[in-house]
């Protein structure tokens, strides 16, 4: 059976997508199969960091209401392996979801690949609670100011309170400029403030940025040093 990671933040625009799209790309550009599913109903944005938006037809709401079957709403980004996306739906919110829907979900996807990233939505409402059932992993986006930091620490009770054992926290958007001059907190702070290991550190880069909104993912250069960073971020994951 695959290994099913959920992506968290405590706060908003950590970079959760960018972390799934690139982790992913990236596990699938070392041969795995990998899926990529966005649990973000009614605020889709998955298929815009591959570039995907026109090639979404079905989506997660009607995988799970019975509409069509999961197959038929996966999309393939063939720049990437064996990479596939889960888009799930724009404008609607699917109610009468429940945790039994979801991990049903996910086994029958942990059973086709390798990986399964899940883009989460913000928040500690029941969505976490029914995903964290189902998944074997959480991965804690964080960026190095107070407020997420804190955020942070609460997401990481929430999915130990939910019984997730494996936990990691990665520190994105990391401006080496202003690190060291004390009014942020800094990466030993982060790490010893934080009760899961480090899986590693973004930097701060404009072209992570670009690549997100071209629709290309950074790591598509696999020679760059983003992508032997994430290459590195992978390896300490799984
Ligand atoms: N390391 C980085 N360097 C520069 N820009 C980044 C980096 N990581 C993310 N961004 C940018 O920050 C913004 C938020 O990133 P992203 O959408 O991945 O966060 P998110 O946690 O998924 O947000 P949301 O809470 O809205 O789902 C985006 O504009 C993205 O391009
Ligand atoms: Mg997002």
């Amino acid at each position: 059976m695959g290994v099913v990671a959920m992506v968290v933040s405590g706060k908003g625009g950590a970079g959760k997508t960018t972390v799934t799209v690139n982790l992913g790309a990236t596990l699938a550009q070392k041969g795995a199969r990998v899926c990529l599913v966005d649990f973000n109903m009614g605020l889709r944005n998955l298929d815009i960091y591959l570039g995907l938006e026109d090639r979404c037809l079905f989506d997660l709401g009607d995988v799970l209401t019975g509409v069509c079957k999961t197959e038929k709403a996966l999309v393939r980004d063939d720049r990437f392996g064996l990479l596939f996306m889960l888009p799930c739906p724009q404008f609607k919110e699917i109610n009468g979801i429940t945790p039994q829907h979801v991990k049903g979900l996910f086994s029958l996807l942990a059973g086709k690949f390798d990986y399964v990233l899940v883009d989460m939505p913000l928040g500690l409402g029941e969505t976490i609670d029914s995903v964290a059932a189902a998944a074997d992993l959480g991965i804690i986006v964080l960026t190095p100011d107070y407020v997420s930091l804190r955020n942070a620490d609460t997401m990481d009770r929430k999915l130990d309170s939910c019984g997730l054992e494996k936990r990691y926290f990665l520190i994105n958007k990391v401006d080496m400029r202003i690190l060291g001059e004390g009014s942020v907190p800094g990466i030993e702070q982060i790490a010893r403030s934080m009760a899961c290991p480090m899986a590693g550190i973004i930097p701060l880069d404009e072209n992570i940025h670009l690549g997100n909104n071209t629709g290309s993912p950074v790591v598509i250069a696999s020679e760059s040093y983003v992508a032997k960073n994430f290459s590195n971020i992978a390896l300490r994951i799984f």
